[in-house]
């Protein structure tokens, strides 16, 4: 089996990446990816001589390059390749169309053209809006999305619905809730708190505090999405989701306990336009159909990611610093 994942060098698809290289050492693995500020190769250091691995520095939205990966044989996509930060979608627009709209035709197309066993699209559940105090998002909720981001993702979507209605493709779409662990961009509640609690720095958190997010262990997603890719029934939805509704006050008290700071850390800024209150995933038809179950409880999670930032301090300061560019540079000149 030869898969192509799309946004390999991000946070979910490095985290795929070496899932899918310990459960399938048998496939063999083109990462597509176009290194945006998001994308960092450091993540698959431990893999990339690996002779099943492999990457290639392109943009989905660039017909020619997508073309020619295509031409090497492609048995299954998997489409994680997006911008995916809803506060810079709020800045710049543009960049988020072209890449999670536009990017996506064009790896249809190529699907298409070049004939593929699945194409998956790893969408989110901002596509649903946001709910109210009760109720939890399924497969059959209308879209509703409120950001530049999310309306983009819904796009994506609705054309892998089109080229699955209009051109038979073997498609699957796939909604997951916030992720949280290992090598996720320090942009993002979670990391970004941590990183910043080690600092001393204050914490911003949004409005009030209580919008609830519903977090689900990178791992799991990737098991899901590995389960989806084989079992998938054709033309499906599936909503992915631990059963893990917390506020975002709840995360912040939470990284402070374990790193030991003080509450007085916590500032209250502005809230972020349009920004949704709270999402929650209903995920029985992918645990009943597809026999998906999480494998970690949201406490010990965050410890494990907690931990895990305390143990790789370089690797997000390297971000921070922009000297994992320097990385890229020496590693891949000017590919
Ligand atoms: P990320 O921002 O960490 O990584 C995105 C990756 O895509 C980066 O490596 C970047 O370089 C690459 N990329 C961006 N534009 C590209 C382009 N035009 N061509 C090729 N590569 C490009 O994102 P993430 O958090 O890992 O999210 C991955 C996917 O999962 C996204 O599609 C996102 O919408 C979806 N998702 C994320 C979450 C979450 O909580 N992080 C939850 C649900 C769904
Ligand atoms: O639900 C899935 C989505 O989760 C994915 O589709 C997105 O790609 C991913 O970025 C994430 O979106 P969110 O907007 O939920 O994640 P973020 O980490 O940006 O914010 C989580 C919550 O924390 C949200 O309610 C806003 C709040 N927040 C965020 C930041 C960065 C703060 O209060 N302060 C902050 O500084």
């Amino acid at each position: 089996m030869k898969l192509l994942v799309t946004g390999g060098a991000g946070f979910i698809g490095s985290n795929f990446i070496l899932y899918m290289m310990q459960q399938h050492p048998d496939y063999q693995i083109v990462n597509m990816d176009a290194l945006t500020y998001a994308g960092n190769l450091e993540n698959l250091k431990s893999v990339e001589n690996e002779p099943k691995y492999s990457f290639v520095h392109a943009d989905i939205a660039d017909k020619e390059a997508v073309d020619r990966i295509f031409q090497q044989g492609i048995d299954v996509v998997v489409n994680f390749a997006a911008e995916s930060h809803v506060d810079r979608s709020i800045l710049e627009p543009e960049v988020f169309v072209n890449t999670n709209v536009l990017g996506t035709q064009v790896l249809l197309d190529a699907s298409k053209k070049y004939g593929v066993t699945k194409y998956v699209q790893v969408s989110t559940d901002e596509v649903y809006g946001s709910l109210g105090e009760t109720g939890l998002f399924s497969e059959t909720t209308p879209l509703a999305p409120n950001s530049p981001y999310s309306a983009s993702k819904a796009g994506g979507d609705l054309l892998v619905r089109a080229y699955h209605e209009t051109f038979g493709l073997p498609v699957n779409v796939t909604r997951c809730s916030n992720n949280y662990g290992p090598y996720q961009f320090p942009e993002k509640l979670i990391p970004l708190m941590i990183s910043r609690a080690l600092n001393n720095d204050p914490l911003p958190v949004y409005g009030d505090g209580l919008n609830i997010r519903d977090w689900l262990y990178v791992e799991d997603h990737c098991s899901a999405i590995d389960l989806v890719i084989h079992k998938g029934r054709v033309g499906e939805v599936y909503n992915i989701g631990g059963n893990n509704e917390r506020t975002n006050l709840h995360i912040v008290q939470t990284i402070l306990r374990e790193l030991g700071k003080p509450e007085s850390l916590i500032t209250y800024v502005e809230d972020r336009p349009g920004h949704d209150r709270r999402y929650g995933i209903d995920p029985t038809k992918i645990t009943k159909e597809l026999g998906w179950q999480p494998k970690y409880h949201f406490e010990s999670g965050i410890k494990e990611t907690i931990q895990w930032y305390l143990d790789n301090k370089d690797w997000w300061t390297r971000i921070q610093s922009g000297a994992y560019r320097d990385y890229l540079d020496r590693q891949y000149g000017n590919r």
